[in-house]
């Protein structure tokens, strides 16, 4: 099979497979028989671009619905590092401003959005999945339900005019019309404004070996050497970097301005050098990780066949997108883990995508809990520890596998 980069079109060649896999928010319907769609998860890296990416995913339309069942509002402190990225945004970028105008891409459930409309400042979400674009409006955002791409840049800017900052979270990475993206960006920008974005970091997913941050929803995982080329290509300078080592397990905030309005700030330089000190654009880089991966694999399915061999009860924490790629990968099952609780209603009752293990709420967890419970959403483990104290209390044990696997 030959596979070209969605950003310049050059030959690409998978460097691993995890297998097949089903789109990571497709929590299955218990008697449901619609068979489940699956598609081969291969990463591969474009030199040309220094571009990270998945060569076969999903139709979008598959990935985000009127059931898109993440909702951004489930983790407290994701609505505080929101706030947090509303509030720089404002100081730095909108000071002095006559009726600034922000768009951002991906606006969910107007966890971010919700901070502008209090502010009163003029907002647009462009947001495609009808669960969270409704919950959005329900609380006052303004939201055009849609994919973002050229045309509805074209659309936007027709309608409301030009934007002083586009900014997306989580969500760049989604988009496989990369080009898209950037032209649309380009024409949607105000010669003075910004385009921010936030997303996992490749450098921090191939130093932890997260390489369940790699699924469907995640076509690309970017360097900021791969968001200079691409942008570049449209006319944006990436003129800042700020690494996120919180959030998501490990991101990176990307600033980029049409060319030669802003001054590149030096850490831009510095993160590029970084990258080429880690090997980033190596091969070797790539076959490591491989290997990385599948030790991973055999720690976690040892350990589960040693715990259940002693009879121990194991349970998950967290029905994260993230946990398709591990649980499908490591072949792990019901037998495996009685149920995973999470927080989501919409996910509650359903079961996990592939592997079909029972989603079940906080209060099922707390009637119900384990000896030992698979941390899935690793990413939350200060929040969700501190929640959890009772679990430590009566003896429960987390089992993490980011960077390796253990038990805590
Ligand atoms: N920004 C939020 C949500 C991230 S999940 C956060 O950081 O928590 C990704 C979101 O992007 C989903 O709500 C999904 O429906 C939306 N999305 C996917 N493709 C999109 C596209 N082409 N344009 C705009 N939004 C998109
Ligand atoms: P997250 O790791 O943010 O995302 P992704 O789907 O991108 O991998 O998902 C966190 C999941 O964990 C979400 O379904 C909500 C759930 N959750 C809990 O059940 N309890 C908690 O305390 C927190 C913070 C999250």
């Amino acid at each position: 099979m030959i596979y070209k980069c969605r950003a310049c079109g050059e030959t690409i060649q998978p460097f691993m497979s995890f297998g097949h896999q089903p789109p990571a928010a497709s929590f299955y319907i218990p008697g449901n028989q619609v068979p489940e769609h699956f598609f081969e998860l291969q990463p591969a890296f474009c030199p040309t671009c220094q571009l990270f990416q998945i060569v076969e995913q999903p139709p979008e339309a598959v990935m985000f619905h009127e059931a898109y069942p993440y909702f951004t509002g489930t983790s407290r402190a994701m609505i505080a590092h929101f706030e947090g990225l509303f509030q720089s945004l404002r100081s730095q970028w909108l000071d002095g401003t006559a009726d600034p105008f922000v768009v951002e891409i991906g606006s969910n459930d107007g966890t971010l959005l919700s901070n502008f409309m209090n502010a009163g400042i003029r907002h647009l979400g462009i947001e495609p999945s009808a669960s969270v674009a409704t919950a959005a409006r329900a609380r006052g955002c303004r939201v055009h339900e849609g994919f973002f791409g050229m045309e509805t840049a074209d659309k936007v800017r027709a309608e409301h005019g030009a934007a002083d900052i586009i900014v997306g979270a989580n969500v760049i990475a989604h988009i496989p019309a990369i080009n898209q993206i950037g032209a649309g960006v380009a024409s949607l920008l105000k010669p003075t404004g910004v385009f921010v974005f936030e997303v996992v970091y490749l450098g921090d997913v191939i130093r932890n070996v997260a390489f369940d941050q790699i699924y469907d929803e995640h076509i690309f995982t970017y360097s900021a050497g791969a968001v200079r080329t691409v942008f570049g290509r449209h006319g944006l300078d990436l003129i800042d970097v700020v690494h996120l080592p919180a959030i998501h397990g490990g991101s990176m905030r990307y600033t980029l301005a049409p060319r030669g309005m802003r001054p590149v700030s030096t850490a831009v330089e510095a993160c590029i050098a970084a990258e080429a000190t880690q090997g980033l654009s190596e091969t070797t880089t790539y076959e490591r990780f491989r290997a990385n991966c599948e030790t991973i694999r055999s720690d976690m399915r040892r350990l589960l066949d040693e715990l259940k061999a002693k009879g121990a009860r194991i349970a998950g924490y967290g029905a994260t997108g993230k946990s398709a790629t591990l649980l499908n990968y490591c072949a792990v099952t019901v037998d495996d883990l009685e149920f995973i609780q999470d927080s989501t209603p919409i996910k509650q009752g359903k079961l996990t995508p592939g592997t079909h293990i029972p989603i079940r709420s906080p209060a099922y967890f707390k009637d119900n809990m384990p000896d030992y419970a698979l941390l899935l959403a690793w990413n939350h483990r200060a929040e969700i520890e501190e929640k959890e104290a009772e679990f430590r209390a009566r003896g429960g044990k987390w089992i993490l596998y980011v960077p390796c696997v253990g038990v805590v």
